[in-house]
């Protein structure tokens, strides 16, 4: 028994190091970040996240935002070409990984703001663009909030998931851009 043990440590502290070594977080910290409230935890990869912009059709004078930033690799990424980039992370996890990478490898780009915020409760009627990603169980009440507080002519992107009756403007693949109606 007390050999099975010892050898499953060895095994534990193994995957320890390797994740560290991988993606520079420790198992307990990887494991709290995926299943945290449940929320799922995947990012951008690098060709989805070129569509993502590119469909955005980003401008100088937007001001946007990602809902439910992640890691930040949107935010540090549509921060080179707009004025203002807001974040917003449930998890304080995810959250404090976004902003470790943003001062290790970002910290050039000052137009940007992540808060550890539910956006469900946040205002967003001054955004010009709003990403957002991966949050199945939310759509149905995020299009309500959108379609009530969004100003005419707001650009929604969506990766993977689509409004239950929002009309898709254009796609690419599984990202879907969204054009808030005028009133
Ligand atoms: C699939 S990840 C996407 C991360 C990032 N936007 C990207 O594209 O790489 C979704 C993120 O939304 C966060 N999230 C889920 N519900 C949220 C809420 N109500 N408010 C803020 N963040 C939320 C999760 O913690 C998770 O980090």
């Amino acid at each position: 028994m007390a050999i099975k043990l010892f050898f499953l440590l060895i095994i534990v502290a193994g995957v320890n190091l390797l994740l560290f070594q991988m993606i520079g977080m420790q198992l307990f910290e990887a494991l709290t970040i995926l299943f945290y409230k449940g929320a799922p935890y995947v990012t951008t990869s690098g060709e989805k996240l070129k569509t993502m912009l590119k469909l955005a059709a980003l401008k100088k004078s937007d001001r946007v935002v990602d809902l439910g930033s992640g890691d930040g690799r949107l935010l540090f990424a549509a921060a080179k070409v707009v004025k203002e980039v807001k974040g917003f992370e449930i998890n304080p996890f995810v959250y404090q990984k976004s902003l470790k990478n943003w001062k290790k490898y970002h910290s050039e780009e000052k137009n940007i703001e992540i808060e550890k915020k539910n956006f469900m409760k946040e205002n967003l009627s001054k955004y010009d663009v709003v990403f957002v990603f991966g949050i199945d169980y939310l759509m149905k009440d995020l299009e309500v909030k959108l379609l009530e507080e969004l100003k005419p002519g707001t650009r929604v992107v969506s990766n993977l998931y689509q409004f239950p009756n929002w009309k898709v403007e254009k796609n690419e693949g599984e990202v879907y851009l969204y054009i808030k109606p005028a009133e």
